[in-house]
């Protein structure tokens, strides 16, 4: 299984901004990147083609929407379907990230209909769960994992390829925050996530990549990747940068 080193840029960047940074980071991690590594951006919709326009054609490379809405088309204004993502060169989306969750009010079901829909639409799809401070200090992390976990992949097939299904683990208090989960927090919310996987998915559940997010740096990305259960990382705001990136690529 190779390790997924993605970069998710949020509401930054213009055209000209994304397509200069994706050329830094081209040039930095272009022949260098080991054989077990991939590399994914999430960008903004007004970027992904100027994103796509560096990397498109490199087989280490995905591009990734960061939201969809799951509809093929219609009077939903102000949203973006799968098919428009896949015709900007999308392979992947983003669904539940805690800022769509905790800003936008998106619940575990809309997730759930957004990962079903995006898979069904030929995109992959990377399930972001992950608990508030709130509900760690009340014990709750496993809880909150599993509601998310069962609701975000209520209804993806039994037959899915297990390279097109991504869970990302970011607990929101690292979200941004300077605060990396340390490694004991970090694996044993992995070692859950893998057996709820096992669970919903018997067949393929180590064929599955779970990621790391929350405060990711070029400081502490080598450490956090080689733990047991973490098959990469998701990456803000050190992913803004290039040369910050291309560190944690290479990590
Ligand atoms: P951060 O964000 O690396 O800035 O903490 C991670 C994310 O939101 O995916």
């Amino acid at each position: 299984m190779k390790k997924l080193m993605a970069a998710n840029w949020k509401m930054f960047k213009t055209r000209s901004e994304a397509e200069e940074t994706a050329r830094t980071l081209l040039s930095k991690i272009d022949g260098k990147i080991p054989e077990d590594r991939e590399v994914l951006v999430a960008a903004p919709f007004t970027s992904l083609c100027a994103v796509d326009s560096v990397f498109g054609g490199k087989p280490w490379f995905h591009l990734s929407g960061e939201n969809m809405y799951p509809a093929e088309e219609g009077a939903f204004t102000g949203e973006i379907s799968p098919h428009m993502l896949k015709d900007c060169g999308c392979g992947f989306c983003l669904a539940g990230h805690s800022e769509r969750r905790h800003v936008m009010g998106e619940t575990s079901e809309f997730v759930g209909e957004k990962v079903s829909f995006g898979l069904k639409s030929g995109l992959s799809m990377i399930l972001c769960i992950g608990e508030t401070i709130e509900e760690r200090k009340a014990g709750k992390v496993q809880q909150v994992i599993d509601e998310q976990l069962e609701k975000g992949l209520a209804d993806v097939p039994a037959q899915i390829l297990p390279e097109r299904i991504v869970v990302a683990y970011e607990p929101v208090w690292a979200i941004g925050t300077g605060e990396v989960a340390g490694p004991e927090e970090i694996v044993e919310a992995h070692t859950f996530v893998r057996k709820k996987l096992e669970k919903i998915f018997p067949e393929k559940f180590n064929e599955i990549r779970v990621l790391y997010g929350g405060s990711v740096k070029p400081g502490n990305c080598a450490e956090i990747i080689t733990l047991d259960n973490v098959d990469g990382v998701l990456v803000g705001g050190a992913s803004l940068d290039g040369e910050s990136f291309s560190q944690i690529v290479l990590a």
